[in-house]
């Protein structure tokens, strides 16, 4: 129990972060809440937490502020390689003859919880690179971090960022500047990036592949359902979907698919002959 914010109010705060996100407020996080709580309260008029929960209740765009706040936006280039392999190695080779035989050139992917953008960058570059020329590339990328959409926007990283992007990407798609490496726009004009809250369904429909690595883990069984019904819906009918590696849909009622390929283990949907 600590003095700035009572279990009532802790209660109060998890219940509205929930409401409005489907993320999990654990009781060992309190610390990082109330922390989150005292940066906020600094900002507006609120003199107390219990304050501050009324004044979100009715303010969207407080609520937008207080979720940045409290959001974890971990993320790197080319993160987790065994997921880049299988991209590589098996989804868009599947993908390709897929599409191929049905006459149909573009890949159209989501990262779902892109965070600063290191993720939607990385994937962009690898289907530049493994794609055959002549397909088109359509990458959506979300959050509902504005702090982490307006880097991801910006497309410039510091060097410390950079070490896990390989020499040969880094010299094709980034140029230096002053702040370290600016993103080509010849990649980032694949990428629209956008704010959306996973609680709530998009209006993105057909798409080949969905990256939501690392945000499920945030959320409770309910609101990991919901999340992935609203990636079924937006799938088509031959499509993959990476979570993180720590992340499964083990136990879940869904008719993803548990695709075990030689270097990681993802799901698919397919609603027709199709192996995936
Ligand atoms: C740990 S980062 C993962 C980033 C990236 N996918 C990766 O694996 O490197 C999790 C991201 O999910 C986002 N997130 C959490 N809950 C969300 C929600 N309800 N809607 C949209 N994004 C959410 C956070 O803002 C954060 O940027």
């Amino acid at each position: 129990m600590s003095d700035f914010l009572s279990d009532n109010d802790f209660d109060g705060f998890r219940q509205y972060i929930y409401s409005e996100s489907g993320i999990h407020f654990s009781k060992t996080n309190r610390s990082i809440l109330e922390s989150r709580l005292k940066e906020r309260l600094r900002n507006n008029d609120s003199r107390t937490p219990g304050d501050y929960l009324n004044l979100l209740k009715s303010n969207k765009e407080e609520t937008r502020l207080f979720l940045d706040a409290i959001t974890t936006n971990l993320t790197r280039f080319f993160r987790n390689q065994a997921h880049y392999d299988t991209l590589i190695q098996h989804v868009i080779p599947q993908l390709i003859k897929y599409k191929t035989a049905k006459g149909d050139k573009r890949i159209r992917s989501w990262n779902a919880g892109c965070s600063s953008g290191e993720e939607p960058y990385t994937n962009a570059m690898v289907f530049k690179e493994h794609l055959p020329p002549g397909w088109e590339i359509e990458i959506t990328a979300s959050d509902l971090s504005l702090k982490s959409l307006m880097t991801a926007k910006e497309g410039v990283y510091p060097e410390t960022r950079m070490s896990s992007v390989p020499e040969f990407y880094q010299k094709k798609y980034f140029e230096p500047v002053e702040q370290g490496f600016k993103v080509k726009d010849s990649l980032k004009e694949l990428i629209t990036f956008d704010y959306h809250n996973l609680k709530f369904e998009t209006g993105l429909k057909d798409l080949d592949i969905v990256f939501c690595r690392n945000v499920l883990i945030y959320f409770d069984e309910a609101a990991q359902k919901n999340v992935i019904d609203h990636f079924w819906k937006a799938m088509s009918g031959y499509a993959y979907l990476f979570i993180g590696h720590s992340e499964s849909l083990f136990g879940m009622e869904t008719d993803f698919q548990f695709v075990k390929t030689d270097w990681a283990c993802i799901y698919g949907k397919s609603t027709g002959d199709a192996a995936l």
